[in-house]
């Protein structure tokens, strides 16, 4: 992208988060089990407070409209929402009614996820997404969710890339009998393995009754959901290979959006693809606090690849980071992929949105190592600062244009 590129009206300009990974203290999520139940070759740390945000939502969202974002992406925690099965809390309704009220005070249109990774421990206990009912269990909390927040949402995320939750009921199931290694997080482990099968049946089916469900209450809610990009790149003659790996992790969840309002992308790197599968990060690239390959194309490839797949569908970034302590790599790598989309969408992809990983430094699946935030968080005091990448990213949405131009100094 040599040339300054306009972002079209009405395109979302935001940063998104994840209850568990923020809020604190989710105590009754399946998570919050799995963080305390002794598996620590891959739960480095508990969740514990994370952020604090479940009390200090409204500084973040103050933070937010003041750098410049138009657009908050956060999601709502089934596990506090409904604490045991039928029992729905009127507290907690209110408590996500206000963030969607609070966010649109503050000038951010709220994009709300209904899932993100975390289940109430009861769902769990009582066998998942495969035990008999549990769609109808998502699509009645799914109801009340909308039925309490609805008319003060346009965007409604039903669930965070399914593939990758599909994935880790495959890496929980390797790690109880000892099949898995330990030198990765639960989300990268999850890339490589093969999704469930019967999880990703279940799932397929929860996205397909929870949108007719919400649409029936209210209809003009924009509904889609969204998937991890894997972005496979392969080697000469891997091409079958490259085809094999992505159908059960990607292909088929993009399949059950065709008909959806919009499509969340989230692209973080790019998995190269031998003859025999995906090949190791090569020696010589850069590496991110996740051990992901340094590689900001992948945004444009995923929104490429995504939009070849399911053509007509809109696309919405819904999340791409880096996980660094070095923020300047994270301008680098930001003004890259930003590039990437904007070409993409120069070339005719339809793209909605951007909305970048994460607001905030939290707590990344088993560790608060991973620092992908905008915003730094002191694990003790709970106090926010903002990086100059925050201020940099958020003046683009009152700018409202994209260029390769050096970001300015914080507060500027
Ligand atoms: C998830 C986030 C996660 C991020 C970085 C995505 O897989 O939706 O919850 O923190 O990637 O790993």
């Amino acid at each position: 992208m040599n040339q300054p590129f306009t972002l079209p009206d009405g395109f979302l300009w935001g940063a998104s988060t994840a209850a568990h990974q923020t809020e604190g203290g989710n105590t009754n999520s399946d998570w919050w089990g799995f963080e305390h139940s002794g598996l620590t070759q891959i739960i480095s740390e508990p969740s514990g407070d994370t952020c604090d945000s479940y009390h200090r939502w409204r500084e973040d969202m103050d933070l937010l409209a003041g750098l410049g974002f138009t657009d908050y992406r956060f999601s709502v925690e089934w596990a506090r929402i409904e604490p045991a099965p039928g029992e729905f809390s009127r507290a907690a309704l209110d408590h996500y009614r206000r963030m969607v009220e609070g966010a649109r005070e503050r000038g951010l249109r709220p994009m709300v996820t209904l899932h993100h990774f975390t289940n109430p421990l009861w769902f769990a206990q009582r066998g998942g997404w495969t035990a008999d009912g549990a769609v109808e269990l998502f699509v009645r909390y799914a109801e009340a969710v909308v039925q309490a927040l609805g008319d003060g949402v346009d965007h409604l995320c039903t669930i965070n890339e399914p593939n990758m939750l599909a994935a880790m009921a495959s890496v929980r199931n390797a790690l109880m009998s000892g099949a898995l290694g330990s030198d990765a997080g639960v989300v990268p482990q999850a890339g490589m393995l093969l999704p469930d099968e019967a999880t990703t049946e279940a799932l397929i089916r929860a996205h397909r009754a929870v949108v007719d469900a919400i649409k029936a209450i209210v209809p003009r809610l924009s509904t889609g959901w969204s998937i991890a990009s894997h972005v496979c790149h392969p080697l000469p003659g891997a091409e079958s290979v490259a085809e094999e790996f992505r159908r059960p992790r990607e292909d088929v969840f993009l399949e059950a959006a065709r008909t959806d309002d919009w499509l969340g992308v989230q692209a973080y790197s790019r998995h190269l693809i031998g003859p025999d599968g995906p090949l190791p990060v090569p020696d010589d690239a850069e590496r991110t606090l996740t051990g992901w390959e340094f590689y900001p194309a992948a945004l444009g490839d995923a929104l490429r690849q995504t939009a070849a797949a399911i053509p007509g569908v809109p696309l919405i970034v819904t999340e791409n980071g880096i996980a660094t302590d070095d923020d300047s790599r994270r301008i680098a790598y930001t003004t890259e992929a930003l590039a990437g989309m904007a070409e993409a969408m120069a070339d005719g992809v339809d793209v909605r949105g951007y909305f970048h990983w994460t607001a905030l430094d939290n707590y990344e699946w088993g560790s608060f190592a991973p620092t992908f935030g905008l915003i730094a968080v002191d694990r003790k005091t709970f106090a926010r600062t903002p990086k100059q990448s925050a201020a940099w990213l958020g003046a683009i949405g009152r700018d409202r244009v994209l260029s390769r131009a050096l970001p300015s100094p914080l507060g500027a």
